[in-house]
């Protein structure tokens, strides 16, 4: 079935011609036609303008054309969140308490708690439960307005464990009508049994994992938490050197807790994207500059860790573009509200709303390998937008935060909500 909205009050993120991302002062631009129409056929963008150019087609009417009447309410891309943890077991608001108490993350982590905690309940899960709570987890952010998502392994931590929850998510994407990336983490924490020997840990990830996510093609890119008391930057060369061997890309977490050297060693393997980079200075942005690397930042982690924020405005200042993503995990982000996120961008990161809206459309797209086919509305790209509740403005989005702007999501040209 082919969909026509009409009497959109404002198309939001259009591009006439297709670009891979939006970075400095280009951000601060947002396209957008006002009294829209937009067309999908086929699951694809297949036309949009203003109302007035309309040409009515002939099946108009017909069944296989559905017309949605958009009268005062905006049409968006669906947002792309290029980081999550969506799949996990449980949750972890004890740690939270503690947290509130006063103990850090690496405190909670080195006494057998976050990525741990998690791991431990992931063992004891089903392939079945599992998909059954991240199932309820897309459902969830759908209705916030997401349309692609990356989900991470690495609360696994054993092969075994690690394979499983990438089955997971390859069963995700078979089920989901979103468009899903996953990314192997085995490195996201050294294991208990392996406290000590983290080289070991280390030998264990190239020489065991790796080669067996690659061979059953369970993930589109490799990840490591590149950070004090995680992974060295050495740990993070020899990982990501073995994952490029079997064609997967890096895209790692990287100067969450301290100026790790995650960044440079990121952009060194032509990362697709680093992520968090709270401790962002000079050298960094320097590092980052005139490279194929996305910085995404992730408001999300940042606020519900009480951590310094990274210098969005200085990072786009300087002429580098800008991502948004949730982070959605059990630890330091229970949330995957984009909307949320978007608001977050523009409040405490003092983004304007057409720059955070750029970072969590097209620069999330393309932090996740998809800016040719999403992030914009623009021909040929997938059909994945949402349609807004009636809304006063563009800048609206952002700063109504909390409440939930979005009435319908349509994904790939099917009408979800
Ligand atoms: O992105 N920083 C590392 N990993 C996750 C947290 C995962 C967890 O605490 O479960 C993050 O914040
Ligand atoms: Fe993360």
């Amino acid at each position: 079935m082919n969909i026509l909205i009409i009497n959109i009050k404002e198309l939001v993120q259009v591009e006439n011609a297709c670009r891979e991302w939006v970075a400095g002062a280009e951000m601060a631009s947002l396209k957008t036609i006002k009294d829209a129409y937009l067309m999908i056929s086929r699951g694809k963008i297949s036309d949009f303008g203003k109302m007035s150019d309309l040409f009515m087609p002939e099946d108009a009417g017909n069944r296989r054309l559905q017309i949605i009447d958009a009268r005062g309410k905006m049409v968006f891309p669906a947002f792309c969140d290029s980081h999550t943890h969506l799949v996990y077991a449980g949750s972890r608001e004890i740690e939270y308490v503690d947290k509130i108490r006063g103990l850090s993350y690496e405190e909670i982590a080195k006494r057998g708690g976050g990525i741990l905690n998690s791991a431990k309940r992931l063992h004891e899960a089903s392939e079945t439960e599992l998909i059954a709570q991240a199932m309820e987890r897309l459902e969830e952010i759908m209705h916030y307005g997401t349309g692609a998502v990356e989900i991470k392994s690495g609360y696994g931590l054993n092969a075994q464990d690690e394979l499983k929850m990438l089955r997971v998510i390859s069963k995700l994407k078979e089920f989901s009508p979103l468009t899903i990336k996953s990314t192997f983490l085995g490195a996201h924490a050294v294991p208990a049994e392996f406290k000590g020997r983290q080289h070991e840990y280390v030998d264990v990830v190239i020489n065991e994992m790796i080669p067996m996510v690659a061979t059953e093609n369970l993930a589109d890119y490799i990840d490591v938490f590149c950070d004090k008391g995680f992974f060295t930057t050495e740990d993070t060369e020899r990982i990501l050197m073995a994952g490029i061997k079997y064609g997967l890309r890096p895209k790692i977490h990287a100067n969450e807790l301290d100026y790790s050297g995650g960044i440079q060693v990121g952009v060194k393997y032509n990362a697709l994207s680093v992520d968090h980079l709270e401790y962002t200075g000079d050298a960094e942005i320097r590092a980052l500059s005139g490279s194929e690397t996305m910085p995404a930042i992730l408001p999300g982690a940042a606020f519900f860790l009480n951590m310094p924020l990274a210098p969005a405005r200085k990072m786009i200042d300087a002429g580098l573009p800008v991502a948004l993503a949730s982070d959605f995990n059990p630890g330091s982000s229970p949330s995957g509200n984009m909307q949320l996120i978007l608001s977050m961008g523009c409040i405490l990161y003092r983004m304007t709303p057409e720059e955070a809206i750029n970072a969590t459309t097209l620069n999330g797209a393309y932090a996740m390998g998809v800016s040719d086919e999403l992030g914009s509305i623009a021909i040929g790209k997938k059909a994945n937008v949402f349609i807004t509740k009636p809304i006063p403005s563009v800048e609206f989005m952002p700063y109504a935060y909390g409440s939930n702007k979005v009435e319908s999501l349509i994904l790939e040209g099917k009408i979800m909500f």
